[in-house]
């Protein structure tokens, strides 16, 4: 028997913050528009941002959709996102961090010196959401989803390593970073319940989706982008997107879950809970990241 796709309830009344105006950002923001919600787009290039709001708003005519600069690999464009979000004063209910790079084949740095899969992937959500908590804070129910992914599962973990690994591996690099944002997820909604704070911390992944993640231009991610890959054992964007819907917005996802596709190989298929890799369920070691990253990007500095 098939099942259902699933499709976000009703969000009218609630507002929207997403990394990322591409691949499955973009379809988020389609997802969560259609339902009612108003939609934040947020993203480093303004021109794509444009494109995007010029395609939701044909998609869904009166959808509430913006888009806000955002350069995840630079704290400083973080915290001047943060502070604009802040003189608006608008609650925030729903706060995706889904924007990534993958494999870049050369080693890059961010603005603040670290590298940058690091820095986009994981410390630049780490500083959105800390320096948002306000505005997540000031509305009941509000759910914070980090975008994770099955290369998790591959990462090996060495917090002195990851903000500027000694010796640069492109993929290795990618999967320590999609690590961390899921132990970031947990640690985040043990930090919710301890503070009686009524966010929910959620993570998904999208399993494997035809966006533009794979084209990187480095031979791992070539092979990946293979043009028979996705369709023989991934899925659409749209489809990959509906662990994020689903974290964000069904009323049976549960903070310091991770959700992604439930078919082959978490690759495919409708969304339901999956297993976080082991190191994602070591507290001491998801306490010792937080105090790290909190170092890292200078804790409080935008927390007003
Ligand atoms: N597609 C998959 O199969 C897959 C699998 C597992 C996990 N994921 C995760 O899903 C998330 C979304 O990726 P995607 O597949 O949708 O890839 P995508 O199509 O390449 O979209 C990534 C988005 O992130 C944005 N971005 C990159 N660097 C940024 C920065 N410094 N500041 C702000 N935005 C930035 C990109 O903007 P530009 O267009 O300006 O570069 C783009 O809009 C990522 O976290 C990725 O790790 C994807």
């Amino acid at each position: 028997m098939t099942r259902q796709r699933f499709s976000p309830p009703g969000q009218l009344g609630r507002r929207a913050v997403i990394t990322g105006v591409g691949g499955l950002g973009y379809e988020a923001a389609l997802g969560l528009a259609k339902a009612g919600a108003e939609v934040i787009l947020a993203g480093r290039n303004e021109e794509k941002g444009m494109v995007a709001l010029t395609a939701l708003r044909a998609a869904v005519p009166g959808a509430g959709v913006e888009f806000e600069r955002l350069d995840l690999a630079c704290l400083q464009s973080v915290n001047d996102f943060a502070e604009r979000m802040k003189v608006r004063g608008e609650p925030i209910d729903i706060l995706i961090n889904n924007a990534g790079i993958m494999s870049p084949p050369d080693r890059q740095s961010s603005a603040d010196g670290y590298e940058l899969q690091f820095a986009v992937n994981y410390l630049g959500h780490f500083a959105l959401t800390d320096w948002l908590m306000p505005l997540l804070r000031s509305r009941s129910g509000a759910r914070v989803v980090s975008v994770t992914s099955l290369a998790q599962h591959y990462a090996k973990l060495d917090l002195d390593e990851a903000p500027n690994p000694r010796d640069y591996r492109a993929g290795a690099a990618y999967c320590v970073s999609k690590l961390l944002i899921a132990m970031f997820a947990v640690e985040l909604q043990r930090r919710c319940d301890d503070n009686g704070w009524s966010v929910a911390s959620l993570a998904a992944h999208p399993g494997f989706a035809g966006t533009g993640l794979f084209r990187t231009g480095g031979k791992f991610s070539n092979f990946i982008s293979s043009r028979l890959l996705v369709p023989l054992i991934g899925q659409s964007a749209a489809d990959g997107a509906l662990p994020l819907l689903f974290a964000a917005t069904a009323p049976n996802a549960v903070g310091g879950r991770l959700y992604g596709p439930k078919g082959f190989k978490e690759m495919r298929g409708q969304p339901g809970e999956c297993r976080f890799a082991p190191p994602v369920y070591d507290a001491r070691a998801a306490t010792e990241l937080w105090e790290r990253s909190e170092a890292l990007i200078g804790a409080g500095a935008c927390r007003s």
